[in-house]
């Protein structure tokens, strides 16, 4: 059975992250934690990602006390997580101190597994992520994020792959966020991989664009060691292919997961009661499960093409959908052909959304300019040097690691806290979060403090509110 294709299930991360909003509660999960510990996974995906945000923001959740319940109801399954690099779960790069407790305190908590990828696949952005993995006892899974352009091909990702194993990962993971990896390319790929890198190879992709079934499979013929599937209540469509049908087509061959299907269909009866509550409050659109096929055609993730319809609806200029559809290519050229995954999909978008309804390059966002700056790390091509120009002038272009110039930011956000908490969990959500954090904590107190007991907390509520 060494050549057993093993399976990484998703149902408590990317699943409802990309069908249900990262809306999945603590309580819908923790009555299937046995039969899920039971089934012999490579890992659960259940942390990191959108999930710590949604945890704060909508469900009145502690996000550690999360990951520390999961733990205990799952002892013998490894938990794997999803982290942005340097961005950790937030939206910019953090100090590399902050990067250090986030990653050992996700270890300490009970994460296995840390799955690190960068946007722009700058290994720079990666780097600190990775040896605190190591260093606090952790599975160091570095990401390739996956796209298509005139830049990446195979020989780019190959390459990308040595130099993240260079750097100390254990696996590779090949992250086709937008699910534009099609079939015989997976093959291809990963046997060039499986060649070329001698640590497991693990393939996450999606079913947005439909192939996300024949993907994982061609991948697997190609020796591929780990997939990600999702239990079938919340698989397919944004989310991953079903873990049932994986497990079932590959039974009795040389590549048979030995998974028992009587098992999963037990738990994924228990999901459907979930994804069925998920959908009467209208947070499940059965619109996720339509095959998109735009994204096969103009390669746009599917996500970026409804923020693209969002903001054209809120500048009345819906009839324009389609001249911003040309323009992406055309702006994603000129910004070095960055892979359009957050946040550069939204920074290439809103660009192309202004270059077609004020005029090309007339303005450029914030971020625009953060990125042709080279404040998010290099970019994976050529930039066009005359749209840099219009959009930064003769400012100096960032060529070093963008967090080499980040001061240490821990002990700055320690004081902010002084007397509110002191916990580094909290300090760390803070750091993330910082509105965010504040709310859910006041929340918190005023659900938890004990009224006669006044240690404190409440006295210093009130400084925290000023
Ligand atoms: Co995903």
């Amino acid at each position: 059975m060494a050549n057993k294709l093993y399976i990484t299930d998703t149902i408590l991360r990317d699943a409802h992250q990309s069908q249900a909003a990262t809306r999945m509660r603590l309580e819908d999960m923790l009555p299937a934690c046995e039969m899920l510990d039971k089934i012999g996974y490579w890992s659960l995906e259940c942390w990191g990602g959108a999930t710590f945000d949604s945890c704060m923001r909508f469900l009145g959740e502690d996000p550690w006390a999360r990951l520390r319940a999961l733990r205990k109801a799952m002892p013998n399954t490894r938990l794997q997580m999803l982290l942005r690099g340097q961005n950790l779960l937030g939206y910019k790069h953090y100090a590399d101190d902050v990067v250090e407790a986030f990653v050992k305190k996700s270890i300490e908590n009970g994460i296995d597994v840390i799955r690190i990828f960068d946007a722009l696949n700058d290994p720079r952005n990666m780097e600190a992520a990775m040896k605190y993995t190591k260093k606090y006892g952790g599975t160091c899974e570095a990401a390739i994020s996956y796209t298509v352009s005139p830049v990446h091909n195979e020989d780019y990702f190959v390459n990308l792959a040595c130099t993240l194993k260079e750097m100390g990962a254990d696996t590779i993971c090949i992250k086709d966020m937008a699910n534009l990896l099609l079939p015989y390319d997976a093959y291809s790929l990963v046997k060039r991989l499986k060649e070329k890198v001698d640590i497991p190879i693990h393939l996450h992709t999606h079913n947005t664009t439909g192939t996300g079934d024949m993907t994982n499979l061609m991948a697997c013929s190609a020796g591929v060691d780990i997939v990600d599937c999702a239990l079938s209540p919340l698989a397919n469509g944004t989310s991953q292919p079903s873990t049932e049908a994986m497990v079932a087509t590959l039974r009795g061959t040389e590549r048979d997961t030995g998974l028992d299907l009587v098992k999963l269909t037990e738990v994924a009866a228990y999901f459907r009661t979930v994804a069925n509550k998920l959908k009467a409050d209208g947070i499940l659109d059965p619109k996720v499960l339509n095959v998109d096929s735009n994204t096969l055609l103009y390669q746009v993730p599917g996500g970026m093409l409804s923020n693209l319809i969002s903001q054209l609806k809120q500048a009345k200029a819906e009839d324009k959908y389609y001249d911003v559809l040309e323009e992406v290519p055309r702006v994603r050229a000129d910004f070095g052909y960055p892979p359009l995954v957050t946040p550069t999909s939204q920074i290439v978008g809103s660009q192309s959304v202004m270059n077609v309804l004020m005029g090309r390059y007339k303005t450029f966002t914030k971020e625009s300019k953060g990125l042709l700056r080279g404040e998010y790390g290099k970019l994976p091509g050529e930039v066009n040097a005359e749209v840099r120009k219009m959009a930064i002038g003769d400012d100096e272009v960032i060529t070093c690691r963008p967090a080499d110039l980040i001061k240490p930011e821990l002990e700055a956000y320690r004081q902010e806290l002084k007397g509110i908490t002191d916990s580094e969990e909290d300090i760390l959500s803070y750091a993330l979060f910082p509105q965010v954090a504040k709310k859910f904590f006041e929340e918190r107190n005023k659900a938890s403090a004990p009224a006669a007991d006044n240690n404190g907390v409440r006295e210093l509520k009130v400084e925290f509110l000023g």
